[in-house]
């Protein structure tokens, strides 16, 4: 089978890896991929290739899926699902993983996302859209602190604000407003959160294994929020039965209520979930395979990737086996450059890898990296690498990660030194 992979970060490089290791990929071609996904071979042998194609124009990736002759391609983020690259690929008959424009909103507009699981009855917090400062006062008053501003639209990672004050709130969704955008405030959820990805072809729901991200910059949940600093996963501390409950009251009835509406959703339905007090929740959709999660979730399958990928390109997921997963837990640590999130500083040599990768289980995933003018590894963006592990145990994942982030030189630059640190303690993260 032949793949292209459209993306540039340290999910793509995750997804990259494992579609590597699958027997069935023959090739393996990335746009524009990093100087990661440029070091994998296939299963075969032979060396990925990166093309340097725009991933926002949907013309021209899929000229490139042509002429490549893909047999499957994935796209990673979510500015071109949004932008309606699946749509050039899907009319151009080439079987693609990912949604189409309009099936994509369920994250490029939370108004949106809230509408769909309104009619859906899925459980979330009851949000307020704003188009005026004055509606922004009136929804602050009516929901109280915590404050939680969200931009309606995609923002990067920086569309979200959680605060108890409220000076901050009101400044985030003025800011918002006086960039043309519309503002969704709602109700603070309280409890853990958790990251479920469902893969879907337009029909079936097939869930791979939750995992819990680390948003903010510092130890903690310290900072500001950040793309994600860490995951891991398996979470032992999750109700059983959660992976059940989601598909049966999230998934499954947004998968279907797209498929009524005639816009029928196939990829990766990202269940962002706020496990409160009253229940489970969805905090937000993502239309994508979530960073830092997927670095943990796909370390741990077990099943080979293309295929699986593929039966849900061809809304064929009701035909493929229970997936398998191996036993082990995975923890990721995300190293970012100095002054992430708000001017990260680039540009600067990455040292050790090698020695990080010498660590037994840890492989080293490239986000914001890039090759300068004579061939030295740089920084190029605000998370730079994602240090991954397995173990037999959360505890011995955790070391591990950690082990190979001290190898990792990279001049400023900073990482949480807690990720899955509660979880691999035995701590009950719903009691506390
Ligand atoms: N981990 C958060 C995200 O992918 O949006």
């Amino acid at each position: 089978m032949i793949v292209l992979l459209i993306g540039t970060g340290a999910r793509e490089h995750a997804l990259a890896r494992a579609l590597s290791l699958d027997p069935a990929v023959t090739q393996l071609h990335a746009a524009p991929g990093n100087p990661g996904i440029a070091t994998l071979s296939t299963h075969a042998g032979r060396p990925s290739t990166l093309h340097g194609v725009d991933p926002l124009d949907g013309t021209a990736v899929a000229a490139l899926a042509a002429a490549v002759k893909a047999d499957l391609v994935v796209v990673g983020p979510e500015a071109p699902l949004v932008a309606g690259v699946a749509d050039a690929l899907r009319a151009a008959g080439i079987p693609v993983f990912g949604p189409s424009g309009e099936a994509a909103m369920l994250e490029g507009s939370k108004a949106f996302a809230k509408e769909v699981m309104a009619a859906a009855n899925v459980p979330t917090a009851e949000p307020r859209v704003c188009e005026t400062p004055q509606q922004l006062e009136e929804a602050l008053d009516a929901f109280g602190a915590p404050h939680v501003v969200k931009d309606d639209g995609l923002a990067a990672g920086k569309g979200v604000v959680v605060t108890s004050d409220r000076a901050e709130a009101q400044a985030h969704g003025n800011a918002i407003l006086d960039a043309g955008g519309r503002i969704v405030v709602e109700d603070f959820l309280d409890g853990p959160e958790v990251s479920l990805f469902c893969l879907c072809d337009g029909t079936t729901v097939v869930p791979l294994q939750p995992a819990q991200d680390f948003k903010r910059a510092h130890d903690g949940d310290a900072g500001p929020n950040t793309g994600g600093m860490g995951a891991y996963t398996p979470l032992p501390w999750a109700p059983e039965g959660l992976v059940d409950e989601v598909v049966r009251t999230v998934a499954q009835p947004t998968v279907d209520e797209m498929a009524r509406r005639g816009t029928p959703f196939v990829g990766v339905l990202y269940c962002g979930l706020a496990l409160t007090s009253k229940g489970t929740r969805v905090v937000e959709f993502n239309a994508r395979f979530g960073d830092p999660e997927t670095q943990v979730v796909l370390a741990r399958l077990a099943t080979p990737l293309a295929g699986v990928l593929l039966a849900a390109a061809q809304g064929r997921l009701a035909e493929i086996p229970p997936l398998e997963w191996k036993n082990d837990a995975a923890v990721t640590v995300v190293v970012a450059a100095q002054h992430y999130p708000a001017s990260p500083r680039k540009g600067d040599p990455i040292e050790g890898i090698e020695g990080a990768e010498a660590v037994e289980t840890v492989h080293v995933l490239h986000a914001g990296t890039a090759r300068d003018a004579d061939g030295t590894l740089v920084s190029n963006g605000g998370r730079v690498l994602s240090v991954t592990a397995l173990g037999a145990d959360l505890a011995e994942a955790r070391e591990r990660a950690y082990q190979g982030v001290e190898e990792i030189r990279l001049e400023g630059s900073h990482h949480r030194t807690d990720i899955a640190e509660r979880a691999a303690a035995g701590e009950d993260l719903l009691g506390a």
